[in-house]
């Protein structure tokens, strides 16, 4: 698709700022083993632009939290994610997938160091 999104809102001028931008950076709690709606928002609305998206192949990362600490609770989004940076030609440049981190206490030091890694990458 290219073009305009037919919804007359901030969303048109969200996606020219993401075409000039050299990378993306998606972040999101762990909301019932997905992304949140509002994160899920954003990116239904690169549809009108996937085209161009693609193009540009960008630089992206998912930095994810979520409450638990096991194997399953970061699958579902990373599958997702791994779909979806694959279908708009995004090169992964670190994503950070932290469990056990529903607040900022909680958080395992590894991950905030982490966290630094696709920034320098950038
Ligand atoms: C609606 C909702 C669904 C959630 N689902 C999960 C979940 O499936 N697994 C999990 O570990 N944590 C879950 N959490 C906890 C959040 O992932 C965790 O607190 C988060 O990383 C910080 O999100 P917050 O800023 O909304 O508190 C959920 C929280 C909410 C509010």
């Amino acid at each position: 698709m290219a073009g305009n999104c037919i919804q007359k809102d901030d969303g048109n001028a969200l996606l020219d700022r993401l075409l000039r931008s050299d990378a993306v950076i998606f972040v999101t709690p762990v909301y019932y083993f997905g992304m949140s709606a509002q994160l899920k928002t954003v990116i239904d609305r690169f549809y009108a632009r996937n085209g161009a998206i693609t193009a540009k192949c960008m630089k992206a990362a998912l930095i994810a939290t979520a409450w638990n600490d096991d194997d399953t609770v970061m699958k579902g989004i990373e599958v997702t994610f791994g779909i979806i940076f694959d279908y708009l030609d995004f090169v992964n440049v670190g994503s950070v997938l932290a469990k056990g981190s529903g607040t900022v206490g909680m958080m395992p030091l590894k991950y905030r160091r982490q966290a630094y890694e696709p920034g320098r990458a950038i």
